[in-house]
């Protein structure tokens, strides 16, 4: 399974997903494009929701998967902040797990205005990578260490200023919900935390020992059951 298909299939993605929809709230034969489309999890649910529905990834590979999974569908490569799409020409804009990724959210946003009609809905989120609990016996080092995780994303806490950047781009109605994962299995965070770790180490913020006895502790919790990390995902929806 690649990346993209491990994070749709990690436990709560669909519930996410679902979420989502109802965020945007379309009807069956409205229009949809999902930007970053990744995988192509969503376009699928969505092709058999009724809708006509578009998939956008700047990744010529993705869009291959998402075009085996979804063969109903219209795909696109193409950056987000240029769409190949008319003005005013869809009902629904979704783009989860993206601006982490975005040097700038605004441009893309402003895309976003322009390819929904007036009323259109958006919904646009993602994990905040300033927002994430882990627990641990030395906080401290977990917060220098997840700041290693956040140094390893573009723009980490992008997804807070998604409110803000909606209003000023002239959306209405903006509405910020939060779907948190809790996670108990060691295992289904353990990429995580040893990327998290070994970023730490790279940008000097700790040592290869401190990262070594963490990752040790976190081992030897999820042995004992007593991991336990929470992973909020924020989603932003308005209406055009
Ligand atoms: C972390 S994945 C998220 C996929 C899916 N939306 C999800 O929630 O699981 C990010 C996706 O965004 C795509 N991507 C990154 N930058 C992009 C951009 N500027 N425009 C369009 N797609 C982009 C990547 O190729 C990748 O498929």
């Amino acid at each position: 399974m690649s990346f993209l298909e491990q994070i749709e299939e990690r436990p709560g993605a669909a519930e996410l997903r679902a979420a989502s929809y109802r965020v945007l709230g379309l009807k069956r034969g409205a229009s949809c494009v999902d930007v970053a489309c990744g995988a192509g999890y969503a376009v699928a649910e969505l092709a058999r929701k009724g809708l006509k529905v578009t998939g956008v990834d700047a990744d010529p590979a993705a869009v291959e998967a998402a075009r085996l999974r979804a063969p109903g569908a219209m795909f696109h490569v193409a950056h987000s902040a240029d769409l190949p799409l008319e003005d005013e020409s869809m009902d629904g804009y979704r783009a989860l797990r993206l601006f982490h990724l975005l040097e700038d959210p605004v441009p893309t946003i402003a895309e976003a205005h322009r390819v929904l009609r007036p009323g259109g809905r958006i919904v646009v989120g993602g994990q905040d990578y300033g927002f994430l609990l882990i627990d641990s016996s030395d906080q401290d080092l977990t917060d220098v260490i997840c700041l290693g995780l956040e140094s390893r994303a573009v723009s980490p806490r992008a997804t807070r200023t998604l409110r803000d950047v909606l209003l000023d781009a002239g959306f209405q109605d903006v509405e910020v919900s939060v779907h948190s994962q809790v996670v108990t299995e060691h295992q289904q965070m353990a990429p995580q935390l040893k990327a998290a770790a070994g970023a730490a180490v790279e940008k000097a913020l700790i040592t290869q020992q401190d990262a070594d006895s963490w990752l040790g502790e976190q081992s030897r919790r999820g042995r004992r059951d007593r991991f336990l990390a929470v992973v909020p995902t924020l989603l932003v929806g308005a209406r055009r």
